[in-house]
């Protein structure tokens, strides 16, 4: 098995208690790894601490075998390009345009790339997660749920190789979460490497090649897909699992 991201004894503290705790886990390269557990369990912060944009206080984060917190800047500027976030919040700046949203990480990772270019990378993207509104508007402006589109279209801006989706269709109708889904499996089937979150079973069902389950800030249980779809009872345990 390669390694895409591991985690090694990783603790993170916030506001004196341990939320994170000795957390060890390699994410396969290629998969897609589910984060499932209660409400405040710690899959966010373990997402964000993966993502390498939270500093663990104690232990490594490894990109391809390589420790994020000692990276050089080009190296770190790589994995930057490589990997994208849509956050649970979808965190998008609030006093940008959604076009200056997206166009920022083109200008960013591609500086040479043309206007015209990122116009119609970003044409496309727009199109294709069905974000139908204005891009001339300020996040403040959308719906959750339109916040989450634009946040899914930024994330694939650059064609990450290495996806973190933290609870990426809440908020959104079916078919809108169902189109996002149909997308992700796209991703999936060309090899992108996938850390999500989620509550949805059916998401489980449709997407993840490998659950964990998070108790607590720890790695409670890990299960493959072929057990949870061979196994009623487990597919009813990890159901349990992802209540709030
Ligand atoms: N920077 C921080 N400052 C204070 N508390 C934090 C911080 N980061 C995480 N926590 C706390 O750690 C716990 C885990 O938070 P986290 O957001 O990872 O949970 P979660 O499993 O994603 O929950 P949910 O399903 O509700 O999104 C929570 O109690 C949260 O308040
Ligand atoms: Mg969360």
């Amino acid at each position: 098995m390669s390694c895409v991201v591991e985690l090694k004894d990783v603790s993170f503290w916030a506001q004196g208690r341990r939320r994170v705790r000795d957390f060890s886990f390699p994410f396969e390269e290629g998969k897609t790894t589910a984060l499932i557990g209660p409400s405040g369990s710690g899959k966010s912060t373990v997402l964000k601490l993966a993502a390498g944009l939270v500093s663990p206080d104690n232990g490594e984060v490894m990109f391809r075998g390589r420790d994020i917190a000692r990276m050089g800047r080009q190296e770190n500027i790589l994995f930057r390009r490589e990997t994208a976030v849509v956050f649970q919040d979808s965190a998008l700046w609030e006093n940008q345009s959604l076009f200056q949203i997206l166009e920022l990480p083109l200008r960013m990772h591609f500086p040479a790339m043309s206007k015209a270019d990122r116009e119609k990378r970003i044409e496309s993207v727009v199109t294709e997660v069905g974000y139908k509104k204005d891009l001339g508007i300020r996040p403040a402006g959308l719906s959750m749920g339109e916040q989450k589109l634009v946040a899914f279209a930024r994330a694939l801006m650059c064609r990450p190789g290495l996806l973190y989706l933290d609870e990426w269709t809440e908020s959104l109708d079916h078919s809108a979460a169902q189109r996002l889904i149909d997308m992700v499996q796209k991703l999936k089937d060309k090899g992108v490497s996938i850390i999500l979150v989620t509550h949805d079973i059916q998401i489980i069902r449709d997407l993840a090649d490998i659950v964990v389950m998070i108790l607590g800030g720890q790695v409670f249980l890990r299960l493959t897909k072929e057990q949870i779809d061979g196994d009623e009872d487990l597919g009813r345990y990890v159901e349990r699992g992802m209540a709030t």
